[in-house]
């Protein structure tokens, strides 16, 4: 059976706050959406995965691009979520599948288990959705929050997602549906008077829909990653020269840098100390000096390809604290920008990246200003 997924994150989650929509928020270092990608699309299952999503996040949707080797295509959603599931049904419909599973990607912990049990079911129903039972006592309310009367907790289930259809059957469901949002698939299929079969749900599949619930998802991940330090260290020879690169910035103070690459002691550093965490030895070994492939080589290759490393080694970036140690150029007017610049490569909140600088009082090579050296430290949690 040839099964799709659709994915809805056009939502603005406003009730989890934080700035931007849920979907796109961090969580131990990797996006919500980047997570979800990988449990649902990486399933075997799984042909292949459209993420609905609303226009105004191109930005945030590319950065999920680099974050995940899982392919998708994108496909602009709705007002309410009913609209967003109907655009990525539309989506399909050229190359239909047999089946469809539609998941909410503020649902970044569903299991393969769980995929599992959805698509063995599909071969007796056309709906059918995880669902848990209720362990709190349970209670009908008026509108005050007075109660009227208690629920019979065992007629009650909490439905999750993914829920997965015969396409056509789910097809047929919208078609019939008039205006209005529905609050999931299986209510969509009930409308139109069908049937909907549960699989056992679980637990750890909650929606991110409040603030705790991030802090309830951290602690999950935080339980499962070590934290890891690598340390960096750079020195260049000065030079008079128009121009100077120096932590991916470039700075007009009549020095420059020498080396074989474009000498940005700074990022060098930063890439040792990435390295480090890695366990993947030193920018020597990786990218050698007597390579004249590196010429002039500008230094960002090197620290996206030593992240890049770090990301198959199970890492991410955290924080990175970078030292200069010059009495020339005064670093002060570049610092802003320095570590904007940083942040962005490394892919963290500028808060998380720190540049300082120093002298070392006019002794030693830095001292006669024959050189810049640079230190570094980043830290990374590897899961
Ligand atoms: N969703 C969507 N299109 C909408 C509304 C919601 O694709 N117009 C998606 C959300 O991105 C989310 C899922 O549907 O993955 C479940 O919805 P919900 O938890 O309500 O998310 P939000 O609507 O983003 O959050 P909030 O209601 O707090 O604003
Ligand atoms: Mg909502």
């Amino acid at each position: 059976m040839i099964i799709d997924a659709i994915i809805v994150a056009a939502g603005r989650g406003e009730r989890a706050g934080g700035g931007i929509p849920k979907q796109f928020r961090s969580l131990a270092g990797r996006s919500v959406l980047a997570r979800t990608l990988d449990a649902l699309a990486g399933h075997a299952a799984i042909r292949r995965a459209v993420v609905v999503v609303n226009p105004q996040d191109t930005d945030h949707v590319e950065a999920v691009r680099q974050e995940t080797a899982r392919s998708f295509t994108t496909v602009p959603g709705g007002a309410t979520r009913t609209d967003s599931v109907r655009a990525g049904l539309a989506a399909l419909a050229g190359d239909a599948p047999d089946a469809v599973m539609i998941h909410d990607a503020a649902r970044p912990f569903l299991s393969a288990e769980l995929i599992d049990r959805l698509a063995e079911a599909l071969d007796r129903h056309d709906a059918v959705i995880p669902a848990l039972p209720a362990t709190d006592a349970l209670m009908r309310v008026m509108t005050d929050g007075m109660i009227a009367e208690p629920v019979d907790r065992a007629v009650v289930r909490a439905a999750q997602t993914p829920q997965a259809f015969r396409f056509d059957a789910l097809s047929a469901a919208y078609a019939r549906l008039g205006g209005g949002g529905l609050a999931d698939d299986a209510a969509v299929i009930l409308a139109a008077g069908g049937q909907v079969h549960t699989v056992e749900g679980e637990t750890d599949n909650f929606k991110l829909t409040l603030p705790a619930d991030f802090r309830r998802a951290e602690a999950m991940l935080m339980g499962e990653t070590i934290t890891v330090s690598g340390q960096g260290f750079d020195v260049h020879r000065l030079e008079p020269a128009e121009t100077m690169w120096l932590c991916g910035v470039e700075l007009h103070e009549g020095l420059g840098l020498v080396g074989h690459s474009d000498a940005d002691a700074g990022l060098h550093a930063v890439t040792d100390a990435v390295l480090g965490c890695a366990g993947a030895g030193d920018i020597g070994q990786h990218f050698p000096p007597s390579d004249p492939k590196w010429k002039g080589a500008a230094s960002d290759s090197f620290l996206l390809h030593a992240l890049e490393l770090l990301r198959e080694a199970g890492g991410q970036v955290i924080h990175a604290d970078v030292t200069l140690i010059a009495e020339r150029p005064k670093i002060g007017p570049y610092r802003e920008a320095m570590r904007t610049r940083l942040a962005q490569l490394l892919r963290l909140d500028p808060k998380r990246v720190n540049i300082k600088a120093t002298t070392t009082e006019k002794l030693g090579f830095t001292g006669r200003g024959e050189g810049l050296a640079a230190q570094a430290i980043v830290t990374a949690r590897l899961s």
